[in-house]
């Protein structure tokens, strides 16, 4: 395609050669196949689909019904549920459908705080969540700095939440699905868990599923399932009336079902065993990264990893996590910083970053691989302004680029 518009396209472009020129360490991100892009770049974003399969609001939706009952069957068959939906714009909108779907307004809630890891939808004053329900927190516990469920029992117990929240945008270690679920039937509460995060590891049985122990579950499709970027709501027989209608008209108008038929292709990608076989790498990956950033002096939040990602604490480093940040940037290396446990810093501080290993093993980097990017990593954080130690590290990490291409240059974009 010979476009007009260079000014878009030559800033895709630029976007393209900076994935490929940088390790992307951002824990909430992964490189979608060709085959997810290539289904979001479709005519199918002309269509207006308001509704669900068979009943629709617009005439002509013969076959973006077809894509939508595809993404469907896709999706409670990798999940095992009987209910899906999978019109959610984005992670934020499931849960919007999800609490209205199981709450009043004001209701209690009982999710993790974001201080401790929780995410934005799960009770930030600011957001929907904390405008329209009454918060509780749990946390992790300051020694271990894993969650107690004795601890998210007895605050149970005193709250008594309309609905117990689990899941998480920081936390390292296996959430107990069955516990949480016990609780919430003691006190009386619904189970809500956001699984955003590790959907993909779910997928390929690498952490336990919620699926059978929650009321609902949320996703994201963007991160480690490495779809497009948009949400998901699971859920049983007994919730998904409500969900759609939460859904749509609740929280949005038209569903866009150009991703949808991206989240389609994801699903099928994600049922293959060597999909399975991705995540197991992606698990290995994080811990042989805690394993080398800990044996080079930096401390990993709790200990270590069981999933995807890690906090690690730089300020044994002197820097803050802003720092941090910055530093690695200028390596290409990319992370966020990040708020760990009982943080004396402010969030846009930190004393944390968060390090995911889903996209450099999408881009096929292994444990050895992993190893030398950590040896990396903690020689630029303990020599922060040393021209000579950036210098070297960045052309180690062009050469690792090079080494494992993302798209190739196939995927370059040429514009008029
Ligand atoms: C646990 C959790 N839930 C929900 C979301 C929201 O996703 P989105 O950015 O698509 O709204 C995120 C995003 O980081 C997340 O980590």
């Amino acid at each position: 395609m010979k476009s007009q518009d260079a000014a878009v396209w030559s800033a895709i472009e630029a976007e393209r050669v900076r994935q490929e020129a940088q390790l992307e360490l951002i824990a909430s991100e992964n490189h979608a196949s060709r085959e997810v892009i290539a289904a979001m770049g479709t005519v199918l974003t002309n269509k207006y689909a308001e509704g669900y399969p068979g009943r629709r609001y617009y005439g002509g939706c013969e076959h973006v019904d077809t894509i939508e009952d595809l993404a469907r069957a896709r999706a409670k068959a990798l999940f095992g549920c009987t209910h899906a939906n999978v019109q959610p714009h984005s992670g934020t909108q499931a849960n919007i459908a999800a609490l209205m779907a199981l709450l009043q307004p004001r209701d209690t809630i009982l999710a993790m705080s974001l201080d401790h890891g929780g995410h934005l939808s799960h009770g930030h004053p600011k957001n929907f969540s904390g405008l329209f329900y009454a918060i509780h927190s749990y946390g992790v516990e300051k020694g271990t700095e894993r969650i107690d469920m004795d601890r998210v029992r007895e605050k149970a117990l005193l709250v008594r939440p309309k609905l117990l929240l689990a899941g998480a945008s920081a936390y390292s270690r296996t959430l107990d699905f069955p516990a949480f679920a016990a609780i919430a039937q003691e006190t009386g509460a619904k189970l809500l868990v956001d699984m955003a995060h590790i959907a993909g590891l779910v997928a390929a049985k690498v952490h336990p599923t919620p699926v059978g122990h929650a009321d609902i579950v949320t996703l994201t499709t963007h991160k480690t399932l490495r779809g497009p970027r948009g949400g998901m709501v699971l859920c049983g027989a007994d919730t998904i009336k409500q969900v759609n209608s939460t859904v749509f008209p609740g929280g949005q108008g038209g569903p866009l079902m150009h991703v949808i038929a991206a989240k389609a292709v994801a699903l099928r990608e994600a049922a293959t065993p060597e999909f399975a076989v991705y995540q197991r790498r992606v698990v290995e990956n994080a811990k042989a990264l805690a394993e080398t950033l800990t044996a080079r002096g930096l401390r990993i939040v709790s200990g270590g990893t069981d999933n995807h990602l890690m906090l690690v604490d730089v300020g044994a480093s002197g820097l803050s996590g802003k720092q941090a940040e910055d530093v690695l940037h200028a390596v290409d290396l990319t992370c966020n910083k990040n708020l760990i446990p009982y943080d004396q810093r402010p969030p846009m501080e930190a004393s944390g970053i968060r390090l995911g290993t889903a996209a450099v093993t999408t881009r096929g980097l292994g444990v050895g691989e992993v190893r030398r990017m950590g040896e990396w990593i903690a020689e630029v954080l303990s020599h922060p302004g040393d021209e000579a130690v950036a210098r070297r590290v960045r052309s180690n990490v062009a050469e690792m680029t090079r080494a494992f291409p993302i798209y190739g240059d196939a995927a370059r974009v040429v514009h008029a």
